[in-house]
């Protein structure tokens, strides 16, 4: 068993544990293993409802190891989620700080993205509760880890559903535009659209044309293609997914043409082992770190190895997206 260091230096008597932003499959899972943690380390767990929502309200619950039993496979968070505009306020952070003082937290564990995680860093600035980050979005555009939670199920659910579009659209000789979410980051296209065959990946890390597409669709039609998939990142700079249908219309006109946005689906579900997995190891590395002293951090897991990222550099920094990758998708399409 791992040797905790400066544990009573640290003096963590009692956290707090929270999800905000948009759920992900596997935050369930995280809450477990934070709770199960701090319980292992006779810590208090207070579980916080409504992300920081519940914190400014007081709806904090006592949590121990029953408390999550049988979430490790649900989707969603039990804890529910919210992205909340009092906490962006001096007066939201200011109620929860008393919230904090009447409970005696120590610290507090924030599961969520980037914005949540800017909530923890002023929050720990201005009133000095630690912090520490635990990385949960399907878009997997945080730094200081290599998958994010949740990122790896939504994955799988866009595969799935791509693959059932290509049936229908092989069926009908047909052109489909598929959105997948990914606000500004193109991890879950570029890799969805890799997985299922895509003709074309359009994400916002890429300067795409439309002249790049259009030749794309005329080599596709060179090398007898009588069907296609085109994955459109959410966060696609060169227009939405109706522009982009109706440009291609225009330029080929015989082309039957539909577009699918997958949307939500992606951010629910059962989540898959590996974000199973992730979100264990993540969820026992914010409790071992805030017991190890680090505070301001956020914890993420990089080569198979649990890390600590100072927070302002997972907030300012994004995960590239691996150039390689879209010339495979390229040499692959054809
Ligand atoms: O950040 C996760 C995410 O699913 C993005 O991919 C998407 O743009 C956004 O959340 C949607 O947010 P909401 O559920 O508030 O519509």
């Amino acid at each position: 068993m791992k040797k905790i260091k400066n544990m009573s230096e640290n003096n963590i008597k009692s956290i707090a544990v929270l999800t905000s932003g948009g759920d992900a499959p596997g935050m369930n899972a995280a809450l477990r293993a934070v709770v199960r943690t701090a319980n292992h380390f006779n810590i208090n767990c207070y579980g916080i409802r409504e992300g920081y929502n519940g914190l400014i309200a007081g709806d904090v619950t006592k949590m121990g190891p029953r408390s999550v039993k049988n979430i490790i496979n649900q989707g969603g968070t039990i804890l529910k989620s919210a992205r909340s505009k009092e906490f962006m306020t001096p007066e939201g952070r200011r109620k929860a700080f008393e919230q904090c003082q009447k409970l005696g937290i120590d610290a507090l564990v924030c599961i969520g993205g980037d914005g949540s995680f800017t909530g923890a860093k002023v929050f720990n600035e201005e009133y000095g509760i630690r912090v520490i980050g635990v990385p949960g979005t399907i878009d997997n555009d945080i730094f200081g880890t290599d998958n994010t939670i949740g990122y790896d199920t939504a994955l799988n659910t866009a595969m799935d559903a791509i693959d059932k579009i290509r049936d229908t659209a092989t069926s009908h000789n047909r052109v489909f535009f598929v959105e997948v979410m990914g606000r500004d980051a193109g991890f879950i296209a570029l890799n969805s659209g890799i997985a299922t065959g895509a003709l074309d990946i359009l994400i916002p890390e890429r300067k795409d044309s439309m002249e790049d597409l259009f030749s794309t669709f005329r080599m596709a039609e060179k090398v007898g293609k009588s069907s296609s998939i085109v994955v459109v990142a959410e966060g696609e700079e060169l227009g939405s997914i109706y522009d982009l249908a109706k440009a291609t219309k225009e330029e080929f006109p015989t082309y039957d043409i539909r577009v699918t946005i997958l949307g939500h689906i992606q951010r629910g579900g059962s989540p898959s082992c590996a974000d199973r997995v992730l979100a264990s190891n993540l969820g026992y590395g914010a409790v071992v770190g805030l017991l190890e002293g680090k505070n301001k951090v956020m914890v993420g897991m990089q080569s198979n190895k649990i890390t600590y990222t100072p927070i302002e550099e997972a907030i300012k920094k994004h995960n590239e997206i691996d150039k390689n990758l879209i010339q495979i998708s390229e040499i692959l399409a054809m």
